[in-house]
């Protein structure tokens, strides 16, 4: 399966840096074709990078979305309106959504499928948090966070959905000492997933999702976890906002 490298900017970059970051990339990541290639901006800077890196090998996603089309819901963003700046992708559910502004596995599920509906493709992020871990409940916790995000989604609609695992106590953007997971725990994390995947739909369907692993991934470990069974690829934070490290994540496996 053709691995995904995607890069989540989170709250960083202005419209200039962000133009800059991606216009760089477009000249070192070009050419290669036997990965996708992701940037999730901020949405302030989607419109002008879609303009830089139409055309070429590099995808554009969004952080987040809202469920409805239109209406009253000051300050939200609707499907449709990411695919009129050029997104070809969606970040759903992000641990920091999650933990910061009171994302439900009931919103995640709203947002999957009416991104699905719009014929976006989504990035569901799951993951548990380092008390969960201590507590033997990370498998718990995931399989609720799968199926709960899941409701409802049409087995033939699981080819636009991707799965990020991202453990928290992994993340490093913010928290600079995290350490990524073993490769081990991580591989053995996707290898649930996929199990999960096959209760869920069927084996075909668990086979062909893709699974990316999240938390630290840099230049100097990717090889490593790339080469586990289970990992498709990667959504990356911290090593993604400088367009060097990102080409050597992206190149590095
Ligand atoms: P990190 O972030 O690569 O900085 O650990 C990953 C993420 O939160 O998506």
């Amino acid at each position: 399966m053709k691995p995904l490298i995607a890069g989540n900017w989170k709250l960083n970059k202005t419209v200039e840096e962000a133009v800059e970051t991606a216009a760089r990339l477009k000249i070192i990541l070009q050419g290669i074709t036997d990965k996708d290639i992701l940037i999730c901006p901020p949405f302030t800077a989607l419109d002008k990078v879609h303009h830089v890196i139409k055309g070429t090998n590099i995808l554009l996603g969004a952080q987040d979305v809202f469920w409805e089309e239109k209406g009253a819901f000051t300050g939200e963003v609707a499907p449709e309106m990411l695919k009129d700046v050029g997104c070809d992708y969606v970040i759903i559910g992000h641990s920091e959504r999650r933990e910061y502004f009171n994302e439900s596995d009931e919103t995640v599920n709203k947002k999957i499928r009416s991104s699905l509906a719009d014929e976006l493709n989504v990035i569901l992020c799951v993951g548990e948090s380092l008390e969960q871990r201590k507590a033997g409940k990370q498998e718990t916790v995931v399989e609720q966070q799968l199926e709960k995000g899941l409701k409802g989604v049409k087995k033939a609609d699981m080819k636009f959905v991707t799965i990020a695992y991202e453990p928290i106590w992994a993340i490093s953007s913010g928290n600079p000492n995290h350490k990524p997971a073993t490769t081990n725990d991580a591989q053995e994390m996707h290898k649930f997933i996929r199990y999960i995947l096959n209760i869920l739909f069927d084996d075909k369907t668990a086979e062909s999702t893709r699974i990316l692993y999240g938390g630290s991934m840099k230049p100097d470990n990717v090889k490593e976890l790339m080469a586990q069974p289970d990992i498709n690829g990667g959504l990356v934070g911290g090593a993604s906002l400088d367009a060097e490290s990102f080409a050597k994540i992206v190149k590095g496996f």
